[in-house]
């Protein structure tokens, strides 16, 4: 037996394909799919801007899905190890891996405090509702929370703490067990808050909105944001999909799994939108509310509906729910590499890197105090990333950093990757091993040579001006 047998038997695997698929679809569907697409549709007008962005997920994300777990299942490693395994010694591409490493330490610093949000928000909901008040008081108890940095710090630590505490059991006992349980939990929730949609006055005004494309509303931003969000909303670019990929027994379809990921994630991105845009239109509330059509606007709503605190503490706890599993899949990128590059135990390694990214998170859960230093002080010095623009605080600049660059960056470079530097047997045989989808192996392959390099480079080169 050789070494990596020997390790990977180690490392811990799914106990099943389901486990890896809800697991994986636990990672993606986050507070990617239930706060930001929502709130970018109502932002970029609705119909046109979905559909753009159901294009991008088939022709670019679901391409890139099938190479990071390809990439995963056939090293059985985490993203550094991976790329080093799949090409040259002393090969560079191990950046690559180490560049996913970065990313889900950033994203996660800051994920976890809106995250506490939604924790602050549950926990509202619960003790005390939103029923009696109104629209002003609602909207400026989001701003408090905002700028307020103790509770900020306070929900952050908690929510890293959860988050720790289900990578410390490892894959099967914590990671996969978390997501069966709570997938279905989501998926129940969400569908019980669609009940109270569908009957809602604003339901069939929500629908032309979200799927009737209007194409007077197309803008090239708005082209440019679908593109982006379909790599943040289903966790490409960054190594999670080859982490979580790498946990996965060789024989399972691996094309057949990234396509039920990718539905699963779409589908439920979807829903949210059927949930908020039916309450928002019901209420006479505009879908165009920004970051604060989920902690705003539903609110509002909640506010006025029989039974308010009950739905609110719902929503809000599916957000959370939501959150978590997104949570645990970029910690697991962290742990994973510190124990496979070296070598130490899962505990030690959890405990280290998710109190060095609860760290890292604390100047984003001061970000939204006027006085602190990362807060406005921050935009001075950040300024010079924006050109010419003002700066940003520093939770702002790094959600700028991770989602507009360094995970399409990713991207490109995992689509470069396996296209044109993995030996075509390996990559044949991996593609095709078990799966019913082998015959679409050609097509596949020109996606992700020629059609998502292309649509990422577009996206890289307008965002510095060039075209
Ligand atoms: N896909 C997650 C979401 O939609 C966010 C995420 C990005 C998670 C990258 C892991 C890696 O919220």
């Amino acid at each position: 037996m050789s070494d990596t047998e020997v390790s990977s038997e180690n490392r811990g695997q799914w106990s099943s394909r389901w486990g890896f698929i809800l697991a994986a679809a636990g990672g993606a569907v986050g507070l990617g799919n239930i706060w930001k697409f929502p709130y970018i549709t109502g932002e970029n007008g609705g119909g046109y801007f979905v559909l753009m962005y159901l294009v991008f997920i088939l022709l670019i994300g679901l391409p890139i899905m099938v190479a990071e777990v390809l990439v995963g299942r056939t090293t059985q490693k985490s993203p550094a190890g991976a790329f080093r395994s799949m090409s040259k010694a002393g090969s560079p591409w191990i950046l690559a891996g180490w560049l996913g490493v970065l990313t889900g330490f950033i994203i996660l610093s800051y994920y976890s405090v809106v995250a506490g949000w939604a924790l602050h928000y549950t926990w509202f909901s619960f003790t005390q509702g939103f029923t009696g008040m109104d629209a002003d008081a609602i909207g400026s108890a989001f701003g408090t929370l905002y700028a307020d940095t103790s509770t900020n710090v306070f929900w952050h630590l908690i929510f890293m703490l959860l988050t720790i505490g289900v990578i410390l059991g490892g894959i099967q006992r914590g990671v996969e067990r978390a997501a069966r349980i709570l997938m279905p939990v989501l998926l129940l929730m969400l569908l019980v808050l669609l009940g109270l949609a569908i009957f809602s006055d604003g339901f069939g005004r929500a629908l032309d909105f979200v799927f009737k494309p209007d194409f007077s509303k197309v803008t090239s931003a708005g082209v440019l944001e679908a593109l982006g969000h379909s790599f943040f909303t289903l966790s490409l670019g960054m190594g999670a999909m080859i982490t979580y990929g790498s946990y996965l027994k060789k024989k399972e379809d691996l094309v057949a799994a990234s396509g039920m990921i990718t539905i699963l994630d779409t589908v439920i991105a979807l829903i949210a939108c059927m949930v908020l845009f039916p309450i928002t239109f019901s209420f006479g509330l505009e879908p165009e509310g920004g970051p604060g059509l989920v902690f705003v606007n539903l609110p509002i709503a909640f506010s006025q509906l029989a039974g308010g605190v009950f739905w609110s503490t719902l929503f809000f706890a599916l957000l959370v729910l939501a959150a978590l599993t997104s949570a645990i899949s970029l910690l697991e990128v962290v742990v994973s590499t510190v124990i496979d590059e070296f070598k130490w135990s899962r505990p030690m390694a959890t405990l280290f890197c998710g109190g060095a990214i609860t760290l890292f998170g604390l100047p984003s859960a001061l970000s939204g105090s006027e006085d602190s230093f990362f807060g406005n002080g921050f935009k001075d010095h950040s300024a010079f990333l924006f050109d010419g623009e003002t700066g940003k605080n520093w939770f702002d600049t790094f959600d700028h950093l991770a989602s507009n660059w360094l995970l399409p960056i990713g991207g490109l470079l995992i689509a470069l990757f396996v296209s044109w530097r993995v030996s075509d047997n390996a990559r044949e045989e991996a593609f095709k091993s078990g799966s019913r989808f082998a015959r679409w192996y050609w097509n596949w392959l020109f996606l992700l040579r020629f059609i998502v390099p292309i649509g990422i480079l577009s996206v890289i080169l307008h965002k510095i001006g060039l075209i």
